[in-house]
């Protein structure tokens, strides 16, 4: 094993207290032969006998007695070394490392089946939630059509408690961070960094394409206000970071569209009642029509569930003498659509001066960009200030369109603050 950290520790005790159901499940023991760490000294969560531990990845990557590598040390170098190298020897590898499955996927799974090696990555995604095996195996008679996820459970607490409880991000964030949910640096949950880098590797699964982190459209949730959730609650709407992937037929030939950010969505529909740090992946195939997902997307238990399943699956295959049975092939890199071509509805709210005509210039706004406007209700009045809160529905309108109305709207002198543009995201 490379790392025993977090998920490393978790792992190695239930390779030690289940050892004998493991080893009757396989025909075979599992031995935990050596773990890479960076400080041997450090405190574990786990007893290890001394000798396993090294500072030497050599002695774990060059071991020929070892058939397994389980990489849980995280970040991309040297993980990626380390993971090309074992492969390189023969190993089969286990990771739960999604910054490197995300980013390089396609170079280790190649290099995998160069090798005429096993690569399996549950863990990269969801936790304890089967996933990675469920696009690679149980639905692939699919054509997988649309994935809407909530694959991060930071920002999913702090937006059910703005959600249940009328906070404000701000103090939502600081509790957060004071129950160990979120970093003391919380920019790659918050910004919607860490869903981004999932949805990759999901989308990359589901569509059979190569989806780069990069191309990933993405809005964290920073702007979102109380007002925000009241508002959208009156309106029979949840907000939720969702990670979307579709896949979109169009006469040139497919694309994906790709896209993570704060939406509203139907309060009925399945992913509005996932809350807390728990993580829901809702898909639609074609055959299957739709299938929900739902657990414990992080912690060492649920994650270590997802590792050691996966080496018991690699077990299998050693002991059926097999691998690489089911090899990842891309069918070529189907172009992702880009965001100003998306169409759908939005929920806007804005502070205007509280006078005659304002209504009629931003109708006016909407209008000269082809964008319908379905309700708008005056919410607040602040007096003093002599300003008026809006919040306006469209009907589906294009990204390119609202942005330019954004932009317009922002201009004009009778808009005091454009709070927040949202997508409300209809799962047909
Ligand atoms: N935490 C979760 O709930 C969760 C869920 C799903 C997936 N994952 C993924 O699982 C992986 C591990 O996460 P974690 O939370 O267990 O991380 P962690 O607690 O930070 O543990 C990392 C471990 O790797 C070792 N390590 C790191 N860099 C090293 C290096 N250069 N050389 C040798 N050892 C090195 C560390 O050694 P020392 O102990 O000596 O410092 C530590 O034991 C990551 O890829 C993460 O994204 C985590």
């Amino acid at each position: 094993m490379l790392g025993l950290g977090n998920v490393g520790g978790g792992v190695a005790r239930l390779l030690s207290q289940k050892s004998a159901a493991l080893a009757e499940e396989i025909g075979r023991a599992l031995v935990l032969r050596r773990v890479l760490v960076r400080d041997p000294a450090r405190a574990r969560s786990v007893e290890l006998p001394a000798a396993i531990l090294t500072t030497d990845p050599s002695s774990v990557l060059d071991d020929p007695e070892i058939d397994i590598v389980v990489e849980l040390m995280g970040g991309i170098n040297p993980a990626r070394e380390y993971v090309l190298r074992a492969i390189g020897s023969g190993k089969h590898v286990v990771t739960g490392n999604k910054d490197l499955m995300a980013t390089h996927g396609v170079e280790i799974l190649q290099a995998a089946r160069e090798r005429g090696v096993d690569v399996y990555y549950e863990a990269s995604v969801g936790g304890g939630i089967p996933l990675i095996g469920v696009f690679r195996q149980d639905l692939v008679a699919n054509e997988v059509r649309q994935v809407h996820a909530i694959i991060n459970g930071t920002t999913n607490y702090i937006l059910t408690r703005m959600t249940q409880d009328g906070m404000d991000f701000a103090p939502a964030l600081a509790e957060a961070q004071s129950l160990g949910y979120a970093e003391p640096d919380p920019t790659n949950d918050v910004d919607g960094i860490d869903a981004a880098y999932k949805l990759a590797i999901l989308a990359s699964l589901a569509f059979r394409t190569q989806v780069p982190p990069d191309e990933i459209y993405r809005e964290g949730i920073t702007r979102l206000r109380a007002a925000d959730f009241r508002y959208a609650r009156e309106l029979g709407y949840v907000i939720k970071l969702l990670a979307i992937g579709r896949r979109i037929g169009t006469p040139s030939g497919d694309t994906v569209e790709v896209r993570v950010h704060p939406a509203l969505i139907a309060h009925d529909f399945l992913l509005a009642g996932v809350n807390g740090v728990f993580n829901a992946v809702h898909v639609q195939g074609d055959l299957v029509g739709n299938v929900l997902f739902y657990g414990r997307g992080a912690g060492a238990e649920p994650t270590s569930s997802a590792v050691v399943s996966d080496v018991i699956d690699v077990a299998h295959n050693l002991n059926a003498g097999v691998a690489n049975r089911i090899p990842f092939h891309y069918a070529g890199r189907l172009p992702v659509r880009p965001m100003d071509a998306l169409e759908t509805r939005y929920y806007v709210r804005l502070w205007v001066a509280d006078q005659p005509g304002v209504l009629a210039n931003i109708a006016q706004v909407f209008g000269d960009h082809r964008i319908s406007i379905a309700s708008c209700i005056q919410k607040e009045t602040d007096q003093s200030a002599g300003a008026a809160e809006l919040v306006i529905v469209t009907h589906p309108a294009r990204e390119a369109d609202m942005q330019a109305a954004v932009r317009e709207l922002t201009a004009l002198g009778t808009v005091r603050e454009l709070a927040n543009v949202l997508r409300i995201e209809s799962v047909g």
